[in-house]
């Protein structure tokens, strides 16, 4: 039996099309188009993403990060380098980045491999965030069994005591990846389940090949 009151929800997709003759001959520009409508729609949390990693056996895991910055050379986030991910990362660099834009009916995915970037970006991030962001960063042990919130909160009151005149240091394990996307998938919701599909495939020769998909 299925739930008839959750299968019932559905939404058929009208605003927009996805044309092979329309898009950028490769993702990053034809994502940085999507970014600009994005931005010019006003959503909330544009940057938003899930990022799906695995163990180098193949178990997957998958949460929310934010996106921080992106350029030709991929996409940036930031995090610890001691979480889950960034241990899963350790084993298995191969990563999917996931972008659900649901005013705008469109979902972008990226498949890539990470790299870790380099301490001036880290450094540049990481001191342009607020005091308390950077006092919560160097708190948590992000990912481990903790014995309850107040463990959390005395260590940020020892933490606010001990930096009260240098201001916070980035810890060493604390940083950003770099995604380098392989593979990134357009998805432009149509009607009745038709919707457009065009996927970016990196070649050889370092070129794009644009394929569509079906839906
Ligand atoms: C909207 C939103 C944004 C988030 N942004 C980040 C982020 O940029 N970096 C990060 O490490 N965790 C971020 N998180 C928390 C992660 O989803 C996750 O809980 C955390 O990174 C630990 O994941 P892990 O145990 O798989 O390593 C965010 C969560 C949400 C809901």
């Amino acid at each position: 039996m299925i739930n008839q009151k959750i299968a019932a929800l559905r939404q058929d997709y009208k605003q927009a099309t996805l044309d092979e003759q329309d898009v950028a001959a490769a993702p990053i520009p034809q994502f940085g188009r999507w970014w600009e409508d994005a931005i010019q729609s006003q959503l909330e949390e544009p940057n938003a993403m899930t990022l799906a990693t695995s163990t180098a056996d193949g178990k997957p895991s998958a949460r929310i990060v934010l996106l921080k910055s992106f350029d030709e050379n991929g996409f940036i986030f930031f995090t610890n380098y001691d979480s889950r991910k960034g241990r899963e990362l350790a084993e298995n660099p191969r990563v999917t980045l996931l972008f659900f834009w649901k005013e705008l009916e469109r979902q972008v995915r990226i498949e890539g491999t990470v790299s870790k970037t380099d301490a001036a970006v880290n450094d540049e991030y990481f001191y342009s965030r607020p005091t308390g962001s950077q006092i919560g960063a160097i708190a948590s042990p992000q990912s481990q069994v903790i014995a309850g919130r107040s463990t959390l909160e005395r260590k940020v009151l020892e933490l606010e005591r001990v930096f009260a005149e240098s201001g916070p240091q980035r810890p060493e394990n604390w940083g950003g990846y770099l995604v380098k996307p392989k593979v990134m998938e357009f998805w432009q919701g149509r009607s009745s389940r038709l919707h457009d599909r065009l996927w970016y495939v990196l070649q050889e020769d370092n070129s794009w090949k644009i394929e569509r998909l079906a839906p």
